[in-house]
């Protein structure tokens, strides 16, 4: 069976690696194509190296650019990719833009080429429509022949839209990579490199545009994040948007108390989360990581995809819509809370053996 595996932007790297290697290992041709939608070496180059992902077999270069944009390049340069392959599957992992253009490409290609779609992560959803990835995960789902879900909730969400026959629990993939770098993660002792104690700090990290695009949004956040740096240090690896927009909007002065360092690698950053005894955060991935590893998560967002972080795990929302004094409150109550042994409370099938189930459902639907 031959796979197109596309990672595009830095959350799909460690969702894609395990499914490389279990496809490889299972004597499977693996095409493995980068858009390029993330091209610095620390947003993307590191997490080749630390998570052995093969050189990828084309690079895309698409860039920065506007969501219309960016998706429509993907789109154009990934098209000949699926003539000259001819793959029996393109794989998709999670909902950044170009999770999107392959897989309309894919879809749009397949009546020609007889390829097939598989999305992993599929039937997560926020119902925002404001965030650019609900629309991905969406239509990436509704054009997908086959949907890899990672949790209940995600199954559940699919048999509401009539897409459950398409769908097969696989569990969540991102937790093999977790589980296999852990014991590495914890050498490289990011709190000692920082001289933190561990248990001690909190690890922020904030990039989501409804955060970091508004002046408001962001100052209330910052100052949140001042307050608890009162009690403790405040670990900031900042994102390159939400440094662009902290000094676009004059607000470096908040950056001023917190520990502010640069984007992180995959290992560097596992390390940092084990270590602290609370994580505030937007990104979807943390929410999933900190439950796993057992440490107090707050998320800064409305709503999450990821409910099961919060009734399974260790999740829990900030009051909405944000403001210092909610944050503070709600990161305290996460501190006090305590943490969890690794695994200790985790979803069915986060149990590092994703990858070797999503090779088995592809290759049970090759005729
Ligand atoms: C994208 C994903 C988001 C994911 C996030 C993780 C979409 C819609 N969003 O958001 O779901 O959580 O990645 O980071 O796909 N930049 C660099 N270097 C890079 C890449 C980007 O400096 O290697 C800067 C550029 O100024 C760029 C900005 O970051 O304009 C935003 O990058 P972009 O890929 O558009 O979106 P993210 O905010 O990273």
């Amino acid at each position: 069976m031959r796979v197109i595996a596309v990672a595009g932007a830095r959350p799909n790297f460690m969702k894609v690696a395990p499914i490389v290697s279990a496809l490889k290992a299972a004597g499977h041709d693996a095409v493995l194509v980068h858009t390029g939608q993330h091209y610095d070496v620390q947003m993307s180059g590191q997490f080749f190296d630390e998570l052995d992902l093969p050189a990828p077999d084309f690079n895309l270069e698409v860039g920065s650019a506007s969501h219309t944009q960016q998706t429509a390049r993907v789109m154009e340069r990934f098209e000949p990719i699926v003539r000259e392959t001819r793959p029996d599957w393109v794989i998709v992992v999670g909902d950044v833009n170009s999770t999107l253009a392959c897989a309309l490409t894919t879809a749009q290609l397949r009546p020609a080429v007889g390829c097939r779609l598989a999305h992993v992560e599929a039937g997560l959803r926020s119902r925002d429509w404001d965030m650019p990835e609900e629309l991905n995960r969406v239509v990436t789902d509704r054009v997908s022949d086959l949907l890899l879900t990672p949790s209940p909730d995600a199954q559940a969400n699919l048999a509401q839209e009539g897409l459950d026959d398409r769908a097969s629990f696989v569990g969540n993939v991102m937790i093999d990579t977790l589980l296999g770098q852990l014991p590495r993660a914890r050498e490289v002792d990011m709190p000692r490199r920082l001289s933190v104690a561990r248990g001690t700090y909190v690890l922020v990290t904030l990039h989501r545009p409804s955060n970091v695009d508004d002046a408001d949004a962001l100052r209330v956040i910052l100052e949140a994040l001042v307050g608890i740096a009162r009690d403790r240090p405040v670990v900031l690896p900042i994102h390159p948007r939400t440094r662009k927009n902290a000094v676009g909007f004059g607000l470096e002065a908040l950056l001023a108390p917190l520990r502010v360092i640069e984007p992180v690698g995959y290992r560097e950053m596992l390390s940092l989360s084990d270590g602290a005894a609370c994580v505030l955060t937007d990104s979807g991935g943390l929410q999933e990581e900190t439950t796993v590893l057992g440490v107090p998560c707050v998320t800064l967002r409305a709503q999450t995809e990821r409910p099961i972080t919060a009734t399974v795990g260790t999740n829990r929302l900030a009051p909405w819509p944000l403001t210092p004094a909610g944050i503070l409150a709600t990161a305290h109550a996460a501190v006090a809370a305590g943490r969890f042994g690794v695994g200790e409370r985790v979803p069915e099938g986060w149990d590092g053996r994703a990858a070797e189930r999503i090779v088995a459902a592809l290759a049970s639907h090759v005729d």
